[in-house]
């Protein structure tokens, strides 16, 4: 016969794993609500962010950069590609790519009809490694504990994606590409001196520098652009030391996943996690990261982190 005392312990444990229990249950929901919202609503909650840099001689106009990255392209994300159709009405006097295009062997025809008005405008642009490599399935939650070396690509068995295709679509609409490469623009009377590189997070960046002799002979305003896809500390720092005034990066997806207040919790590089999007400065140089505009197709979802285009208006400085 069991005793009162111990019916009512017994009694008072059934109460309790039923409680613990429920709250694991709660807890379930939340979380799979909390994905949803990241998956079906944020994902596709696009934003322009506008930025100003007062990086200009004084009594020079304002200069429009619409800035692009990590778009990883599935086929048929329409909503995506109306969004990026829409922002040639910022008409912009340049557009800066930095690359993660495509994130589907068959998304090349999507991204090139989300592209389409933009590449009417002056364009420059880098890869990432997602416009050489389709993604492969892995862990999504990995994005928050791997550690990133800037190697970890080619250790995979990845299949290529058209790169070659898409480059020349960009070249034929008369986009420069910066691949490891020096360039200069003239474009609304600014003079723009590009040093770009390939992907850092593949190890494929040859830095070529700037020349200390571009228009030597002409006196309108100039700017000298640093221009990759990961922002690895080396990657700024040899931009800095080259003599860029300005540098636009993207990758970091902004953290992809973030704490509320959209505070990231990694960069998916050495860039340290609350430099992840935004405007930052490597030493006294402005360092432009974007959030991007999409996820890989094996982890979309985005938390406190919508994707975003970004819109910096170079000003006078006063
Ligand atoms: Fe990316």
């Amino acid at each position: 016969m069991t005793s009162p005392a111990l019916a009512t312990v017994a009694a008072s444990g059934r109460s309790g794993s039923s409680a613990f229990l429920g709250a694991l249950g709660g807890l379930a929901l939340a979380g799979a609500a909390t994905l949803a919202y990241g998956h079906f609503i944020e994902l596709n909650n696009f934003k322009i962010r506008q930025e100003r840099l007062a990086l200009l001689p004084a009594g020079s106009p304002d200069f429009r950069i619409l800035h692009i990255s990590d778009m990883h392209m599935i086929p048929g994300q329409e909503r995506k590609i109306a969004f990026m159709n829409s922002l040639a009405s910022l008409e912009p006097h340049l557009v800066v790519s930095t690359g993660d295009n495509l994130s589907h062997l068959d998304a090349l025809p999507d991204l090139l009809r989300a592209m389409d008005p933009l590449l009417d405008f002056p364009g420059v642009y880098v890869p990432g490694s997602n416009c050489y490599f389709a993604p492969v399935m892995k862990n999504p939650a990995r994005y928050l504990w791997k550690q990133n070396t800037g190697s970890e690509a080619l250790e995979e068995e990845r299949a290529a994606l058209p790169t070659a295709q898409m480059h020349q679509a960009f070249d034929e609409r008369g986009w420069v590409d910066l691949i490891n490469r020096y360039e200069t623009l003239n474009l609304s009377g600014l003079r723009l001196e590009f040093s770009g590189v390939d992907d850092p997070h593949l190890n494929y960046d040859q830095h070529p520098g700037f020349s200390p002799t571009a228009f030597e002979a002409d006196p309108s305003p100039s700017l000298r652009l640093g221009v990759a896809h990961a922002p690895y500390l080396r990657t700024l720092d040899r931009f800095v030391a080259d003599g860029a005034q300005l540098i636009f990066a993207g990758h970091t997806h902004g953290g992809q996943v973030c704490l509320p207040g959209g505070r990231a919790l990694v960069s998916n590089c050495d860039l340290p996690p609350q430099r992840a999007s935004g405007v930052s400065y490597q030493g006294d140089v402005p360092v432009q990261v974007t959030a991007g505009l999409g996820t890989s197709r094996f982890a979309q979802v985005r938390l406190f982190c919508p994707p975003e285009a970004v819109l910096v208006t170079l000003t006078a400085a006063s």
